[in-house]
């Protein structure tokens, strides 16, 4: 398979409906996803617009979007930021959802309480999402869009970020995380009973866990 020749940069505004169509196509069936298109705009649009927000895109050199990776320096300064701010406008955006399955509220609920609850456990910054074309994958986007992401947390001076992935079926995630040299830190499991691997990547030169 041919490497890709993708330009990572910060993504513009105007990229956001095709880093929504990227998501939606990466993570069928996942619960954000489900909440729809109109709250997954306003998350990446959050990734965007604040401060405290990281949102990076690959292009081709015909400006289309091949891939994104989102999430912040300070997660928790993010979540609080991002909740002030537009809070309401995602408790609309989840409407529809809600109503169309009532049992969305609790876990809607429940990510709001965790968003707003400090885990000093956890390196400061983090990769909230991550997704690459289906059609363009193994062609080293994904390992492009991490390294354009981690310059950003660089430069805000991040010493250390975390993700989470599934545990089981899901190979490529994991296999992809551990030859970009993320260390598992824990296994969380979640109020669903879903196993997640939490990955942890420190940024400092000498490249020492925090
Ligand atoms: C995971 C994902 C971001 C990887 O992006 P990608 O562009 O396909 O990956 P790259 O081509 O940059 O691969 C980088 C390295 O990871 C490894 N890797 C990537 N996909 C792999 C796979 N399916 N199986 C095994 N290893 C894999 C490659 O060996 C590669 O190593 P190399 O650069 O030394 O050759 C992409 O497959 C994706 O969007 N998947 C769906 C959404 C998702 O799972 N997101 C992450 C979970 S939160």
């Amino acid at each position: 398979m041919t490497r890709s020749s993708a330009k990572v940069r910060p993504a513009s505004e105007e990229d956001l409906g095709a880093i929504v169509e990227l998501h939606r196509a990466c993570f069928p069936g996942f619960f954000l996803t489900d909440l729809g298109a109109t709250f997954l705009t306003e998350l990446y649009r959050g990734l965007h617009d604040l401060p405290s927000g990281v949102l990076v895109a690959a292009y081709d050199d015909r400006h289309r979007v091949l891939g994104y990776a989102g999430g912040s320096g300070e997660q928790q300064d993010f979540y609080r930021e991002l909740l002030r701010r537009r809070g309401w406008k995602f408790a609309l955006a989840a409407l529809p959802a809600v109503a169309r399955r009532p049992t969305i509220a609790t876990r809607v609920a429940r990510g709001r309480t965790r968003a707003r609850r400090d885990d000093d456990t956890r390196a400061p910054g983090c990769l909230m999402s991550l997704g690459v074309d289906p059609k363009l994958q193994s062609r080293g986007v994904g390992r492009a869009l991490v390294g354009a992401f981690e310059e950003e947390l660089r430069h805000r001076g991040c010493a250390a970020y975390w993700l989470t992935t599934d545990e089981s079926a899901n190979d490529a995630a994991n296999n992809f995380y551990t030859r970009l040299g993320f260390l598992r830190s824990r296994v969380v499991v979640t109020p669903e009973g879903r196993h997640l691997n939490e990955y942890t990547k420190s940024l400092s030169a000498d490249g020492e866990r925090p």
